[in-house]
């Protein structure tokens, strides 16, 4: 990959797209804050993964559930027993880390050689107290995954949409893991975003859908800017697949540091309806209207890390030729879709009919007023954030009602009619 980590922590602290959180206090290890570009991204990020996966789809409906629940829904799950990683300290620092991610029997942080005893499990449920005691009894745990809710909420789901299968149940939000080993920017924190979906299905039927799911995940990463040369498809052997996966495949993404997990797709079988039918003496059993056979469905899991997206598609979308440093997002994506620039900033008529312009089009997106410097100055700077149409007007555009557009992967100019501007950017930005 061309963009080193640092560049793009850089950019994203400069313009706005990522902060160090809790900063003024001397921050919060590994916690980010989404700026004011930043959260703009993220949303076209969800909002383009909703579109696509809710809105366009018969056989798809979301839900929005809570981020703490019932701990007997971890019980079921087997969270609470199985969701651990090996964790191993060092002698002689104390420190900790995964012992999956060690190469060596030395300490990565102080160097004591032969510095860990054998690796001891370590749950990453985050735990929390709801009311005002807090004893064993107020315990509880944020989620994991979004997923648990699907499975939860699947007979209300069911008869309330009366969605036959095949069928998939989707959601984005926020998910919990006390991460030993929290890093590399916004890739593992211990605070993220998930976007999943559950995806009911016949028994014989997976492997079909499988692969309908599999080609699905790749199309999205193609759409959103990631060039597949840097995606490859780990099929996880048995012994690292999660306790109720029959399949897994990882997405890997060739991050500035690494191959690493960007996506998952798995085959949990009828493994959570099952239990949580157990655990929670509820039927969740599927009763086929016509043959009035019941049953658990099985299920396939695509599943999409908010901020992993977020950062491979930064990463995905850095470029520099010679002095130019741009991000090609795709315009969906970009936080601002148009700029617009009075040529001068001290010519009355010019500045009144660009901000008349600005303000129309503001009506129907995101866009940027920017009158300060140059216009080499403002291109440089819309540039960098990865706009995709600059707009300037001048005298031309007083007589005849013409702007210049520019943009911002070619530096090419084409004069378009004020009137045919929102026209021009809504074609490029669906
Ligand atoms: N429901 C299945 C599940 O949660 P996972 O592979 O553990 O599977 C799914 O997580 C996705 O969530 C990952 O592929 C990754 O994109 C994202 N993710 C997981 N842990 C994360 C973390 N600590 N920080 C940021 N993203 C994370």
């Amino acid at each position: 990959m061309p963009v080193s980590i640092e560049n793009i922590v850089s950019l994203c602290k400069r313009r706005g797209f990522v902060y160090p959180g809790s900063e003024i206090y001397g921050g919060l290890a590994n916690s980010w804050d989404y700026g004011p570009l930043g959260v703009e991204l993220k949303n076209n990020i969800k909002q383009m993964w909703w579109k696509r996966f809710v809105h366009r789809r018969d056989d798809m409906v979301g839900i929005d559930a809570a981020l703490v629940m019932n701990t007997k829904v971890w019980e079921a799950s087997g969270h609470l027993k199985e969701f651990k990683d090996p964790l191993v300290e060092c002698k002689k620092c104390h420190k900790r880390f995964r012992a999956d991610d060690l190469k060596k029997d030395n300490c990565p942080d102080c160097g004591e050689k032969n510095a860990f005893d054998e690796a001891k499990d370590f749950n990453l449920m985050l735990k929390t107290h709801l009311g005002p005691m807090e004893d064993s009894a107020s315990a509880v745990y944020f989620r994991p995954e979004t997923a648990q809710s699907m499975f939860v909420d699947f007979k209300n789901v069911v008869s309330t949409t009366r969605k036959t299968l095949p069928f998939g149940i989707a959601q984005i939000g926020k998910a919990f893991r006390n991460e030993i080993t929290p890093g590399n920017f916004i890739f593992r924190t211990r605070e993220f975003e998930q976007m999943e979906i559950e995806y009911f299905i016949r028994e014989d039927d997976w492997q079909k859908y499988f692969e309908h799911w599999r080609k699905e995940m790749m199309s999205w990463m193609e759409d959103i800017g990631i060039d597949l040369k840097y995606i490859h498809e780990l099929e996880v052997p048995a012994e690292s697949r999660a306790h109720y996966s029959k399949r897994t495949i990882d997405f890997e993404y060739d991050f500035p540091f690494g191959k690493k997990e960007l996506y998952g797709l798995a085959y949990r079988t009828d493994f959570d309806l099952r239990s949580h039918d157990k655990f929670s003496g509820e039927n969740l059993k599927y009763k086929d209207q016509q043959t009035n056979e019941e049953f658990w469905p099985h299920v396939i899991e695509p599943t999409w890390g908010v901020d992993r997206s977020v950062l491979a598609v930064l990463c995905s979308a850095y470029s520099e030729e010679g002095e130019r440093k741009f991000l090609k997002l795709t315009p969906q994506l970009a936080p601002y879709k148009a700029a617009v620039f009075p040529l001068m900033a001290n010519k009355d008529e010019i500045v009144d009919t660009a901000q008349k312009i600005y303000k129309d089009l503001r009506k129907e997106f995101m866009v940027a007023w920017d009158d300060r410097g140059n216009v080499g100055k403002r291109y440089y700077s819309q540039d960098e954030i990865g706009t995709p149409y600059c707009i300037t007007i001048d005298y031309q555009t007083l007589e005849d009602k013409t702007v210049t557009v520019r943009d911002r992967d070619t530096a090419r100019q084409e004069r378009i009619a004020v009137g045919d501007l929102v026209d021009y950017i809504s074609k490029r930005i669906s």
